[in-house]
């Protein structure tokens, strides 16, 4: 499957599991998850769509180990936060245990960013 559709269809899944936080947060009246609901949808959705439509507009998509790289990366890095966030906000593991995963989906999130960067301006002087 391209890259385009793999960020699209990983996007998807994000937004049910995002909106399903907002829902359980209004039905509730609890919100405490409202920090992982914004970065589940913002994150795992809008930006992998995001993603998706570079890829779509501006990247002739052939086989690249960057492009899967960063794919990777990005929705790794998405999980790791949500999963994160949701027991940090929910209190199921204190921030100091929390720590490292914290770090490591963030920093994955942001290398992906830039290598999303990267191949937007390789493709830029190629084409
Ligand atoms: C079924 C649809 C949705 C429901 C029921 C819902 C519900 C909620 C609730 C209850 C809060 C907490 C509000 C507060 O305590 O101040 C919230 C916050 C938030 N939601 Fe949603 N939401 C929905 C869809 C979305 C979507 C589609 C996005 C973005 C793509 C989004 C982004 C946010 C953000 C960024 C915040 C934090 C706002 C702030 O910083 O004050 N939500 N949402
Ligand atoms: C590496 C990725 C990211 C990290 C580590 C991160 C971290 C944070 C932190 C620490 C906060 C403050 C939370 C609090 O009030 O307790 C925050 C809030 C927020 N971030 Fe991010 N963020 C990331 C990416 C993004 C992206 C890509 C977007 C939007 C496209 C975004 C939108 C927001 C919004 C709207 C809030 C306010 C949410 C609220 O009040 O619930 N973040 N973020």
């Amino acid at each position: 499957m391209k890259i385009a559709r793999l960020h699209t269809l990983f996007g998807l899944c994000f937004v049910i599991v995002g909106l399903a936080v907002g829902v359980y947060m209004g039905a509730s009246g609890n919100h405490t998850q409202q920090v992982t609901h914004a970065h589940i949808l913002l994150i795992g959705f809008v930006l992998s769509l995001l993603y998706a439509s570079i890829y779509r507009l501006w990247i002739p998509e052939g086989p690249s180990k960057l492009a899967l790289a960063q794919l990777v990366l990005h929705h790794l890095g998405a999980v790791g936060l949500g999963v994160a966030l949701f027991m940090l906000f929910g209190q199921i593991a204190t921030e100091a245990s929390l720590g490292p995963l914290l770090g490591i989906a963030s920093n994955a999130v942001l290398l992906a960013a830039v290598l999303m960067l990267v191949i937007f301006l390789r493709s830029a002087k190629a084409g």
